[in-house]
């Protein structure tokens, strides 16, 4: 068995040639190369078949490295910064010239992050340099997890995957753009746009800006992430409420997968009817939600039928919830 130690050596060494690694955090795996060889970013961008337009998280060790990245380090930056990372949160911020234009989608600006894993963490203070990472899966497909969902994507050869456990969180991390007089949440993520209000004393916008790209296909995307159809499974999926289930499961052919939401969701499915059960918190359900994704894709069923999340209106942990209705949306979106 290889340690701790042998393993990061080996990670950087392949990272230093212009490899690709993978990488555990707090929300999914991460793809990781060399944010500033741009031979190694179009590795990442080929493995994933990525359109070029869609632009990699920059992943630095602490805020002295992300700074590096970035030509103007604002205020904002500096509170959000001291306020959630390490931890899921992008900050984009006008690129510094060292990036290439290949990690950004040839845009001004580049989105910085530190994530909180101790096994990442170590690779970037070990690497010394900052590393993109896009989430480890196709593009447009379900997040990984876990060691072995990269993986079953990718060839070892190709890829040498850092194992660090089931990632805790479970879903990507907000994405903000503080550029704007007003600052942008991007994709919705476990840090909440009221989260980031707080901090920064100001309103926050959410969304994809109406100019967007001018219809420009070869434009840099404001954030990709927003187009309608991504973290989608092969298999077709549909969101149904709670009192639909049973309905929507037994008209679809070709057998089904249904998702529901513990400890008594889809009380009313008969006992026949597969299914996988998620928690009802919603953490727990952003931790679970990509797994359970993917083990009712791995069924080879013809349908998967999700159970729509109700929570009520002074639930806890709201923007959780409204980033996990974000990804429902997406993984149902055809
Ligand atoms: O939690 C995460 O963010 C994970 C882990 C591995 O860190 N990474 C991740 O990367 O989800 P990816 O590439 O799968 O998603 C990045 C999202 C995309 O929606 C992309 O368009 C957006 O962030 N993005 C990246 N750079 C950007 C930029 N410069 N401006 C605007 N949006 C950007
Ligand atoms: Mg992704």
């Amino acid at each position: 068995m290889p340690t701790a130690g042998t393993i990061l050596a080996d990670a950087c060494a392949r990272l230093r040639s212009g490899g690709v690694v993978a990488f555990p955090t707090e929300t999914v795996y991460g793809l990781g190369a060399d944010a500033l060889n741009s031979l190694a970013v179009a590795r990442v961008f080929a493995l994933k078949s990525r359109p070029w337009n869609n632009p990699l998280i920059v992943h630095a060790a602490d805020t002295a490295m992300a700074q590096r990245c970035v030509s103007v380090w604002s205020d904002d930056a500096e509170r959000l910064a001291a306020a959630f990372w390490p931890g899921p949160l992008s900050i984009v911020l006008p690129k510094a010239s060292n990036i290439p234009p290949i990690v950004t989608g040839g845009g001004d600006g580049v989105a910085v992050r530190c994530p909180d894993h101790p096994l990442t963490l170590e690779l970037l203070h070990a690497f010394g340099s900052p590393l993109v990472g896009p989430s480890a899966n196709p593009s447009g497909r379900v997040s990984p997890t876990t060691a072995k969902h990269v993986r079953a994507s990718f060839a070892e050869a190709d890829v040498l995957v850092l194992d660090g456990g089931a990632c805790v969180g479970g879903i990507e991390s907000t994405v903000v753009d503080v550029r704007p007089a007003t600052p942008r949440v991007l994709r919705p993520g476990l840090i909440g746009a009221d989260d980031i209000a707080r901090v920064l004393g100001r309103h926050v916008e959410h969304g994809i800006h109406a100019a967007g790209t001018g219809g420009d296909p070869a434009a840099a995307l404001p954030s990709p992430g927003l187009l309608r159809s991504h973290y989608a499974p092969r298999t077709p999926a549909v969101l149904a409420d709670a009192s639909d289930l049973a309905a929507v499961a037994s008209a679809a052919s070709g057998g089904v997968v249904v998702i529901t939401i513990g400890p008594d969701g889809a009380a009313s499915l008969p006992s026949a009817v597969a299914r996988i059960t998620l928690p009802a918190d919603a953490r727990g359900y952003a931790r679970g939600l990509y797994a359970a994704l993917r083990r009712a894709d791995a069924a080879g069923i013809g349908l998967i039928v999700i159970e729509r999340p109700a929570p009520s209106a002074d639930a806890p942990d709201a923007g959780v919830w409204s980033a996990v209705l974000d990804r429902l949306d997406r993984a149902t979106a055809r």
